[in-house]
């Protein structure tokens, strides 16, 4: 494959789509999204949705979709490596140059994670040193209070105040003044035509982070007082992706089976080890990706969000809640009453204490409730509508009917409305959300009947109950890693023969493809769909993520019935007459 999923993250990563489509179509906030009257087709109420979360766009009324990609190939008329490089050039970045930069100077992966080894076992020597390390013993041992076994345990190090004590020592091991620099340990230095390289980390405390394979791929470096910035992180080298690592995981990997606990700082989660809670993780001072949200998926099944109790950290929690839960995490929410974060908190309650916290933890519900009651003043008439109605928003999203009665009922309580009243707006707006994702599949079926046929999927007609089951187990591979894996790894079998539709099983094939090269990412697709078959691909991950139901009996369950169907059409030829059934059983439904 010419171009990686690597370089493909990273110029979609500088375009961010709402910027993007915002400079085509005039876009206003709704929610956490943006919407705005779509450009493919003829509308006067917007149906077009931007989606920054996933950076994607989907349109209900027309099913025009998909990524930044897809969006300047419909737009500018390019095809995909044309899409490419249009965007690439928009971020200011040339392919070849992009190219090089990955592979400066040869310098790649390997020999990055050579000298962050070097490096962590410097920075350790440092600090055991009696002269050179002492300020840095200081503050861990006396400040932190870190025992000598969690100092050990985690690595940690110190980068005493000198301009070139670990450049020196590196290139004595023959490593030269780029390599320091691409691997974000040297800072290249220009003065009056004269250019040398200083030490990265200077007077600051170390933190290696260390990848599953115990590998070094990057260091966070503290400073001692209160000077800025206050940390210090590696930035992308060839060796390391910020968006997609967690710090500790891999201590954390062996004790997560169950669950694992989510924090904001490096300090957190070495407090939290050092309590007894090994299954701790951060991110690496960045607010949480996709993709990190992937890699807790692929190690637990639950996660415990503790960030940090202020404004920031509470937004932070709500923006994790809902990624997490996309990708199949059941989500619970710890709060700390009387301290701003883990490491203080254990520090003030200790470890018992903060167990009984954990027992405690809220969930999504739980915590949007709480948060829409603080956001409101529900003595006030109009302020208890608005809090009403953002719960019914929240509510009608809730997959299960016995899950929506509770939480109908508990905000009923809290807010003082009418249960009654609450629950017929929340089941009215849910009945409207499908009624819309379903509308646009009602309008396919009705158009091939007529004989004119869903162009993007043909075959679709062919079988009624066999499209929705291939739509939804194709939406599921492309919502969740996790069964990619089923497929790839064999636990689940299903081949592109299992498919009736011919586009159905192209999406298949590709989609595990990808998955088998470790080259997975929805904008890798548009090398081999065009704009309209991206937009119904989009089209089937959106709705799954709206259905909510995506377990994995979910998945299981429509393999089964893709193998079923198509089994008994290869003995019976095409079941045309499914959709006369279908549409009869549509308006019996409606009239009921
Ligand atoms: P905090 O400011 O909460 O730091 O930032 P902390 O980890 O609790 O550290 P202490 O206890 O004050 O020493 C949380 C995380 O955000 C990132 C780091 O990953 C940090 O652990 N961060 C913070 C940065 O990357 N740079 C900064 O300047 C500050
Ligand atoms: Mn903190």
């Amino acid at each position: 494959m010419l171009i990686s999923k690597e370089l493909i993250e990273e110029i979609r990563s500088r375009n961010d789509i709402v910027d993007l489509i915002g400079s085509y179509v005039n876009l206003k906030r709704a929610g956490s999204n943006f919407n705005g009257l779509c450009p493919y087709h003829g509308e006067k109420t917007p149906s077009f949705t931007v989606f920054p979360g996933t950076q994607s766009f989907y349109c209900f009324g027309c099913g025009a979709g998909g990524d930044a990609f897809t969006f300047a190939m419909r737009s500018e008329n390019l095809d995909y490596p044309g899409a490419i490089e249009f965007l690439a050039k928009r971020a200011g970045i040339t392919i070849t140059a992009a190219d090089q930069e990955k592979e400066r100077g040869g310098i790649g992966k390997q020999k990055v994670l050579e000298m962050n080894l070097e490096a962590a076992k410097y920075f350790r020597a440092c600090l055991f040193d009696k002269e050179l390390g002492q300020v840095g013993m200081d503050y861990f041992v006396n400040k932190r209070r870190l025992p000598m076994t969690i100092i050990k345990r985690f690595g940690l190090g110190f980068a005493p105040n000198s301009y070139d004590g670990l450049s020196k020592h590196l290139k004595s091991k023959g490593y030269s003044d780029e390599e320091l620099q691409v691997a974000f340990l040297g800072r290249k230095m220009e003065k009056n035509g004269r250019t040398w390289t200083n030490d990265m980390f200077r007077n600051r405390v170390i933190f290696p982070v260390i990848n599953t394979t115990g590998d070094i791929i990057a260091f966070g470096g503290r400073v001692l007082d209160d000077s800025k910035p206050k940390y210090l992180n590696t930035s992308d080298t060839p060796g390391f992706k910020k968006s997609k690592n967690l710090f500790a995981l891999n201590y954390a990997k062996n004790h997560c089976a169950e669950r694992l606990i989510l924090c904001e700082g490096y300090m957190d989660v070495i407090a939290l080890h050092a309590a007894g809670f090994e299954n701790a993780v951060a991110t690496l001072g960045t607010a949480l990706t996709q993709e990190q949200a992937r890699l807790m998926a692929k190690h637990t099944k639950q996660v415990l969000i503790c960030y940090d109790s202020d404004e920031a950290g509470q937004n932070a929690t709500r923006k994790a809640v809902r990624m997490l839960s996309e990708v199949g995490l059941d989500v619970k929410i710890i709060r700390m009453d009387g301290a701003k974060d883990p490491d203080e908190f254990i520090k003030k309650f200790g470890a018992d204490k903060f167990r009984q916290v954990l027992e405690s933890s809220r969930t999504g519900f739980e915590f949007k409730l709480e948060s829409v009651l603080s956001k409101y003043d529900v003595a006030l008439v109009d302020e208890k509508i608005k809090a009403a109605q953002e719960m019914r928003d929240y509510i009608s999203d809730v997959y299960s009917q016995v899950e929506r009665d509770v939480y109908a009922s508990q905000t009923a309580q809290k807010l003082g409305v009418s249960l009654e009243g609450l629950k017929n707006d929340i089941e009215a707006l849910r009945k409207k959300k499908i009624k819309s994702y379903n509308a646009k599949t009602e309008q396919e079926i009705r158009l091939g009947a007529m004989g004119i046929g869903d162009r993007v999927n043909p075959d679709g007609i062919k079988n009624i109950k066999a499209k929705s089951a291939e739509e939804a187990v194709i939406g599921l591979l492309l919502l969740r890693e996790e069964y990619r894996g089923l497929v790839t790894s064999g636990k689940v079998e299903l081949s592109r023969d299992d498919f009736i539709s011919d586009f159905h099983g192209r999406a298949f094939e590709k989609i595990i493809e990808l998955e088998r090269a470790d080259q997975y990412d929805f904008s890798m697709l548009g090398e081999f769909f065009n704009p309209d078959e991206m937009g119904r691909l989009q089209g089937l991950e959106q709705k799954r993520r709206m259905l909510t139901e995506n377990g994995r009996e979910m998945f299981s369950s429509c393999v089964e019935t893709v193998k079923k169907e198509k089994k008994i059409s290869a003995s019976s030829g095409d079941g045309v007459d499914s959709i006369n059934a279908l549409l009869e059983q549509k308006r019996g439904a409606k009239k009921k």
